[in-house]
């Protein structure tokens, strides 16, 4: 079982050093953790922020676990050269097109939603962001127009088969959960959600047993906050996954705890917190690593097919989290490695 460990940027390393952490201390018999540079952390020392040697040992791997990527110092870079590029370079060159972010709240973190603590503790819901298209990566460009403006645009699309492979993750998860799945879109302005649309409805008559419905974006965003209580499985494209996911995360109490796995068809998964580089709170040791922590509880149970220490993880960081352990982001005052130090002995 070998696990790539790519830390990456800002907090990366500080979050991923804690998983990895738990990771050992569960000792788990023929693990093996290799790690790996990307992102800016890998622009300045191999002049590219996914290096060859870091694909390389992501291919070797059963399953990779990631920090976070992304620095400002590298934002006038051409943009195939910026730390994010790691991230989607990832995503793309090993077909990981289902991001699955499961958000729930954890007993005794009511209080700590952004929303009101009955609207907040009702939230168990998982969102499926289609990660290989959308206008993520579609063609791009800026250009000057002819009158001399500056304009920048990205073609946004997708075909009826990604929608299709996205939509059966998403009815499988309903299925395995309460039955519910809303497919999320704007396909009363843009083409591409309709025929995103479409092909859901064409998908569905394979789960009878899932009762779908459909939201556009703007209401979906709206719903979230009003009644997240009434949703099970959200399933959407990329753009649309990445900003509701993070709107999620403050429903449940912080983006600190969101955690998610990204995987292709054969079961392989790279897993990471939701969260970025967090450059404003970078190496003081106030980022909360349990996200990524339960990002390597996602990764034992998808990739790994070891349930029983998922588990163990999940309930270590739940009885954290009820014995009042919070990080700055949950307005307590426990750094990165108390937090660390407080899973895993409650592990
Ligand atoms: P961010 O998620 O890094 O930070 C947003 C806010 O949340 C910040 O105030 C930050 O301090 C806080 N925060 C995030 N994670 C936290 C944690 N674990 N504990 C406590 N507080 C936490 O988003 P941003 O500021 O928009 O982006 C910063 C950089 O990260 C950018 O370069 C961006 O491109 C990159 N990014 C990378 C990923 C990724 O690697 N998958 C995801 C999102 C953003
Ligand atoms: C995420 C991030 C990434 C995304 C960025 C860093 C490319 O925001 O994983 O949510 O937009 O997918
Ligand atoms: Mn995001």
């Amino acid at each position: 079982m070998k696990i790539a460990v790519f830390a990456g940027d800002g907090i990366g390393p500080e979050v991923t050093t804690e998983a990895v952490r738990v990771l050992e201390a569960l000792d788990l018999a023929g693990l093996e953790l290799v790690e790996g540079d990307v992102g800016g952390a890998a622009f300045y020392k191999h002049g590219h922020p996914l290096p060859p040697q870091t694909l390389e040992i992501a291919r070797a791997s059963d399953a990779i676990l990631f920090g976070a990527v992304g620095d400002f110092s590298c934002d006038h870079l051409e943009r195939h050269l910026r730390p994010e590029q790691a991230i989607l370079g990832l995503r793309k060159e090993l077909g990981l097109f289902a991001n699955l972010r499961p958000a729930r709240v954890f007993a005794g973190l009511e209080d700590f939603s952004a929303l009101k603590p009955e609207v907040a503790g009702a939230i168990d819901l998982l969102i499926v962001r289609e990660l290989n298209g959308d206008v993520y990566f579609g063609e791009k460009g800026i250009r000057t127009l002819d009158d001399g403006r500056r304009q920048g645009w990205d073609m946004m699309s997708y075909t009826d088969a990604e929608v299709r492979r996205i939509a059966h993750v998403g009815f499988k998860a309903a299925q395995g959960r309460r039955g519910k799945l809303c497919s999320v879109d704007k396909a009363n302005v843009l083409e591409t959600s309709q025929v995103w649309r479409d092909t859901v409805i064409e998908v569905a008559k394979d789960y009878p047993d899932v009762a779908l419905s459909h939201m556009y974006v703007d209401n979906a965003a709206m719903q979230l906050v009003r009644d997240p209580g009434a949703f099970d499985v959200i399933v959407t494209g990329n753009l649309f996954g990445d900003i509701l996911s993070d709107q999620a995360s403050m429903c449940v109490g912080s983006i600190g705890l969101l955690a998610s796995a990204s995987l292709n068809d054969s079961g392989f998964g790279l897993y990471e917190p939701i969260h970025g580089s967090a450059p404003d709170i970078a190496g003081q040791g106030k980022a909360n690593p349990m996200a990524t922590i339960l990002s390597a509880a996602m990764l034992l149970r998808h990739s790994l097919g070891l349930e029983a220490p998922a588990a163990r993880i999940e309930a270590a960081v739940a009885k954290a989290l009820a014995d009042g352990v919070r990080g700055g982001d949950l307005g307590g005052t426990a750094s990165t490695r108390e937090i660390g130090d407080a899973v895993l002995a409650r592990l």
